[in-house]
């Protein structure tokens, strides 16, 4: 350079320099990160927030033309970083409360009640989601009618299926109908967290998570992978499902999730035709089994053909039977529940997943 440039003229002349549209030069936007003056060049290092070729080809056109008024032969070398991209906000994701609904057998009723209740919750004025993480048997979305629906990304969050007014996401979205799916403990983990991560809960009141049946590893690590508020187990009243619950019951404690109570699904059964109620299985069971276990009992739901009928027809019962036994039933039920639902305001962002397997 025939000229010794410095540091402080080059800095002067960059506060003419002004992205296209920029209220203010890059030095009063503190865009320049580094101004650098080596024998023959000059080194000047650009942050932005944003990606655009014309902001930058604009920028280092100006540049050059600002250094080359000074010194016409400088070497001029202009770089370009996004900082920006490493520190950016994580989208929030406030859910007010997340419920387990598990039970110790399958078949016991469990994504029929997690559906039920979530109606109820929601006519009751909560906002709420279901999250089906039963991967063995996900029915949620069968039940709601959205089998064939593919969840979509936007702003690179997955977007729950909206069926009802409910959120609902579900490991059935991502497997073939009729295609089983073997599960090994990371691949468990890692959806798991994406479904409480990646999915778009935000503004959620409560969220119902529909659990694998058992004791296995499914259940057991997804107790701890979500941030659970509570589980609530569901349970047919005669014995053979109540050991099953006891096991349950004992998952839970091991993993320091509190049990909020017990519901008595198919506990009995009220003929339409002539109202003779009916004990099929040992109404009662329930209570009696939350009593010598020191359990919160929930309340029961009566055996009625339509929940079966309608679930398979891909509509909730309870959306045009609150008045009936079953329907009344979901709705006390869900008021049991009350105290343990905070809004998503309530909430900061939600906590980070309690453990890692
Ligand atoms: N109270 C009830 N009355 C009649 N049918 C019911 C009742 N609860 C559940 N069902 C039906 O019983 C079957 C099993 O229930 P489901 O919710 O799929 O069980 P799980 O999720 O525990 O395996 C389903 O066909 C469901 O519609
Ligand atoms: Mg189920």
């Amino acid at each position: 350079m025939k000229e010794n440039l410095t540091v402080e003229q080059i800095r002067e002349v960059l506060k003419n320099v002004k992205a296209p549209a920029a209220r203010a030069s890059i030095i009063e936007l503190n865009q320049v990160v580094k101004v650098e003056v080596r024998e023959s060049s000059v080194v000047v290092d650009i942050s932005l927030k944003e990606h655009s070729s014309l902001v930058e080809k604009s920028l280092k056109f100006q540049i050059e033309k600002a250094i080359a008024e000074l010194s016409s032969d400088a070497q001029v070398a202009v770089n370009f970083s996004h900082p920006q991209e490493h520190e950016t906000a994580k989208p929030q994701n406030r859910i007010g409360s997340i419920i387990a609904v598990g039970s110790g057998k399958g078949g016991v009723g469990k994504s029929a009640v997690t559906v039920n209740l979530a109606v109820a919750l929601q006519r009751a004025g909560h906002r709420v989601g279901i999250l089906d993480c039963d991967i063995y048997g996900p029915s949620i979305p069968t039940m709601l009618g959205v089998a064939d629906q593919k969840p979509m990304m936007l702003n690179g969050r997955i977007q729950p299926i909206q069926a009802f007014d409910l959120k609902v996401m579900s490991a059935g979205f991502f497997v073939e109908p009729g295609q089983g799916l073997i599960w090994r403990g990371p691949m468990i983990h890692k959806l798991i967290q994406q479904f409480i991560q990646d999915v778009d809960w935000d503004g959620t009141d409560v969220l119902l998570v529909d659990l694998p049946p058992g004791t296995g590893d499914a259940p057991l690590s997804l107790s701890q992978t979500i941030p659970l508020t509570g589980a609530v187990m569901v349970s047919m009243p005669q014995k053979i499902s109540l050991i099953d619950v006891h096991k349950g019951a004992s998952m839970f404690n091991q993993v320091k999730v509190p049990i909020l109570g017990v519901i008595e699904n198919m506990s009995h059964y009220v003929c339409p035709s002539c109202s003779h109620d009916e004990e099929i299985f040992d109404r009662g069971g329930v209570e009696k089994f939350c009593k010598e276990q020191g359990l919160a009992y929930l309340g029961d739901i009566p055996i009625d053909s339509r929940i079966r009928k309608l679930s398979d027809e891909g509509r909730p019962y309870l959306q045009d039977n609150l008045d009936s036994p079953a329907g009344k039933a979901f709705v006390t039920i869900s008021k049991r529940l009350a105290p343990f639902i905070r809004t998503a305001e309530d909430v900061e962002e939600l906590d980070a997943i309690k453990v890692s397997i």
